[in-house]
């Protein structure tokens, strides 16, 4: 039921993704308003409160959930620190979503699962993919037969690294170091749409590479350091077996400076949907139409011109409006945990089956997407 008074939301981690996408945008997307921040660094949780109108501020977690005022909370936090404050937050029986990846093994994302169905809360967590613009308008697409039976899919999801085409005012080392890499930081996303388009994946094999053993920052204040960048693979192609002859591809890494390939491709029976590079505005993909009935056939850019697939000032922060629209209905987030916690079962299968060089068989699922 919709709520007269604004939801109040808490944020935990005010670092650079908090501070561009989150705190500005919270009462922009939904009936929201923000109440209280955190951060382990005081400086930075005193600062984000002043800075963004909150009532209070933290240093730990635990404060936050014995004194603070607020019924949602968004873990924009460090990725090892996730686990712990999700944990947390659920625990005390606040409505949660989380950055990715939520916790690092699937046992720990189960126990949050199970947290938050016990205290009877709800839980989303990103990555965002499953509710933009283009990707519903895909949806609508393939679920009114626009493609025929979708037969495989195929995403690209790489740059040259983040030394290479970001400008950095941190060091951009420990992208490179055990717990970090190309794999949760861009395959993440990758899966993400993959699955998110197929479903529940029953096995993956990757080959991989360290292609690049060392490697210079081409900018920010760093520029120039030349990093160590052997202890983990650079460049990934991962086939993913979804069951009934249907197969995805992820091409993931950081050894591409440039690319020319979509993003994102679906291919079906009948016609294809090949996404375009968004930029933050995600705009509506280009569909081929293979159609026998009227005799022809070829790529076109669709116009929204039934039901726009497009939320008004749709931002990153929308997982809150997905979140808070289940807690108003009392559905599930479409960015649902047990999706997050299948993507997390890829990645953590991946490194076995480029030691083994074979396939491993995935046994998590979740509801599908489309
Ligand atoms: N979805 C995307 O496209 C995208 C892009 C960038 C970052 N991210 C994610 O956002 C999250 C944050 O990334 P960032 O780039 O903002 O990092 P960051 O290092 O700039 O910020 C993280 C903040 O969390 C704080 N923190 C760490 N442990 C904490 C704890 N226990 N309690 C409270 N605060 C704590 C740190 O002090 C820091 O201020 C990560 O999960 C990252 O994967 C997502």
């Amino acid at each position: 039921m919709k709520k007269d008074t604004p939801w109040k939301v808490a944020v935990v981690g005010c670092g650079s993704f908090a501070t561009g996408q989150y705190l500005p945008n919270i009462s922009k997307t939904a009936n929201a308003v923000l109440t209280a921040v955190c951060d382990i660094r005081t400086d930075v949780a005193e600062a984000s409160c002043k800075r963004f109108g909150a009532k209070e501020w933290y240093g730990s977690v635990e404060e936050l959930v014995e004194k603070g005022d607020f019924d949602i909370a968004i873990d924009a936090a460090s990725i090892p620190a996730h686990d712990h404050i999700n944990k947390t937050i659920l625990s005390a029986g606040k409505h949660l979503f989380s950055q990715k990846p939520a916790a690092l093994t699937v046992e720990d994302l189960t126990e949050q699962i199970e947290i938050a169905k016990k205290n009877h809360v709800k839980f989303g967590c990103v990555p965002i993919h499953m509710i933009t613009p283009d990707m519903l308008m895909a949806k609508q697409i393939i679920r009114d037969g626009g493609i025929g039976r979708v037969l495989s899919v195929k995403c690209v999801s790489t740059h040259g690294g983040p030394e290479y085409f970001q400008y950095r005012s941190a060091d951009p080392s420990w992208f490179y170091e055990p717990g970090a890499g190309a794999l949760f930081d861009m395959g993440v996303h990758a899966l993400d749409k993959v699955t998110g388009v197929m479903g529940p994946a029953k096995s993956v094999y990757c080959l991989a590479a360290t292609a690049r053993k060392q490697r210079t920052c081409r900018s920010g204040a760093f520029d120039g350091k030349v990093i160590r960048t052997d202890y983990m693979p650079d460049t990934y192609y991962i086939s993913l077996d979804f069951g009934d002859d249907r197969i995805g591809f992820v091409d993931t890494g950081f050894t591409q400076i440039a690319t020319r390939c979509p993003p994102l491709e679906i291919y079906g029976e009948q016609g294809v949907i090949s996404f375009k590079e968004h930029g933050g505005t995600w705009p509506n993909p280009e569909v081929y139409i293979d159609s026998p009935a009227i005799g022809m056939r070829g790529w076109i850019t669709p116009q929204t011109w039934t039901k726009s697939t497009r939320r008004p000032n749709f931002t990153q922060c929308c997982p809150l409006a997905d979140l808070v629209e289940a807690i108003e209905n009392d559905t599930e987030p479409v960015l649902s945990p047990e999706h997050a916690r299948h993507v997390l079962e890829i990645m953590c299968a991946i490194p076995l089956s480029i030691e083994k060089k074979a396939p491993i068989d995935l046994h998590t699922t979740f509801k599908p997407f489309i």
